[in-house]
């Protein structure tokens, strides 16, 4: 079976690592994976960085599309994309989570009649100002296996109509959605002790032995409105006066807030997977408006501070894990101190076993 998996984001790459490490230990000698970069993220620490830490093979194609705005992006991954399918002519096209990379996939795939697999399928935040929603529900609704990584994922699409009890042969008209655990905790797990051998992160940014709280902010929502920028880094500045913080900065944040600083707060580039996962392991308390971070404070059994005013791993808000503090100073500031005072103990599974790669694999074989 030949399939080609399509990555562009950063943790879309890092998604990409579990499957591909599965495929390379226990399916080589059934599929052959042919990878396409996109090139929506390119600089070295957003995109190489992971190839050379998770020992991802080189994308066979990459399209270097870059920035752009969200149609002249999308439509420029769709016609390299469609072009890659019809000369690879492939039995399957996966696509992960929810960026404009798997818009373009979906698209282009669907309409040329190469099913389409979605990981992630089924998140949903219910609110269609987030580019991201309106790229997951298109993909899910182009999609032929659909693979839920929690049970929420897998109740909003039984809500919106899809089968769910249903026998094959499976198509874009007939599609089969699992249930099967997050591919994101696979890798976690497997990279957990990696990172505790390989990296110097700690004590790079001098925090050995140190409480600190680490902090992630890149979702355009925040980014590109001044007013929800400023009160969230009004909160970091206001935090840092009982706790070191350490902000890892996307680029998209860099350009709208490139100067800020604050005495107690450590700016740096964004770091490795490796050493992204030991800042976390090591942290009092996360506070994100990543999707991806998120779940990994989960696993890693930190409490989160989410910077959204909704999400769409509502379970780990229900267990009180995680709290949703928007982007509102006081909100924030009131969360971050009661978990650091008060770390919550409970953190039941929720997110499979370890080996949703493997599960996925072998039901892409069956289909
Ligand atoms: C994208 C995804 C988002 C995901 C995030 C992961 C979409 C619509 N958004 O958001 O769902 O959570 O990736 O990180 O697909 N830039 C650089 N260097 C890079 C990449 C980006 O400087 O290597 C800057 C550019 O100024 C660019 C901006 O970041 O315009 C935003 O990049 P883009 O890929 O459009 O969206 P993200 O915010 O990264
Ligand atoms: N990550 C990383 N280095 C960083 C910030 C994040 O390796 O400096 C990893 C993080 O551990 C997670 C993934 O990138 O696995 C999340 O990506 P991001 O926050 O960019 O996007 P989202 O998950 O919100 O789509």
């Amino acid at each position: 079976m030949k399939i080609v998996t399509i990555i562009g984001a950063r943790p879309q790459i890092i998604k990409a690592a579990a499957l591909s490490r599965a495929i390379r230990n226990h399916y080589a000698d059934r599929i052959h994976e042919v990878i396409v970069h996109t090139g929506q993220h390119y600089d070295d620490n957003m995109s190489q960085v992971f190839f050379d830490e998770l020992g991802i093979p080189h994308p066979d194609y990459n399209l270097h599309v870059g920035s752009a705005t969200h149609g002249v992006q999308t439509a420029r991954m769709t016609e390299g994309i469609e072009k890659v399918l019809l000369d690879e002519k492939p039995d399957r096209i996966v696509l992960y989570g929810d960026t404009n990379s798997t818009l373009a996939g979906a698209v282009a795939a669907s309409k040329i009649h190469v099913p389409v697999v979605h990981i992630e399928a089924g998140l949903r935040s219910f609110n269609k100002s987030m580019p991201e929603e309106i790229n997951r529900i298109v993909c899910d609704h182009c999609s032929t296996l659909l693979f839920t990584p929690t049970k929420a994922g897998f109740d909003n699409l039984k809500r919106e109509g899809f089968p769910i009890d249903n026998d094959g042969p499976y198509s874009i008209d007939n599609p089969k959605v699992y249930h099967c655990g997050d591919i994101m905790y696979d890798n976690s797990l497997h990279f957990s002790t990696l990172a505790e051998q390989k990296t110097q992160v700690l004590k790079r940014l001098g925090l050995e032995g140190k409480p600190y709280v680490l902090a992630t902010l890149h979702r355009d929502s925040n980014t590109d409105c001044p007013e929800r920028l400023n009160a969230i880094l009004e909160a970091f500045t206001e935090l840092s006066k009982d706790i070191t913080i350490v902000l890892p900065m996307h680029p998209r944040t860099r350009k709208k807030a490139g100067d800020f600083h604050a005495d107690n707060v450590i700016v740096t580039e964004p770091v490795s997977f490796l050493e992204m996962i030991q800042l976390e392991k090591h942290a009092r308390l996360v506070l994100t408006d990543s999707g991806g971070v998120q779940k990994e404070s989960y696993f890693f059994q930190k409490p989160c501070v989410i910077l959204r005013p909704e999400t769409e791993w509502v379970e780990i808000v229900e267990t009180d894990a995680a709290t949703l503090a928007d982007a509102d100073k006081t909100k924030i500031l009131e969360a971050s101190l009661r978990y650091l005072q008060h770390p919550p103990v409970d953190f039941p599974a929720l997110f499979g076993d370890g080996h949703a790669a493997e599960f996925m694999l072998d039901k892409m074989i069956q289909l």
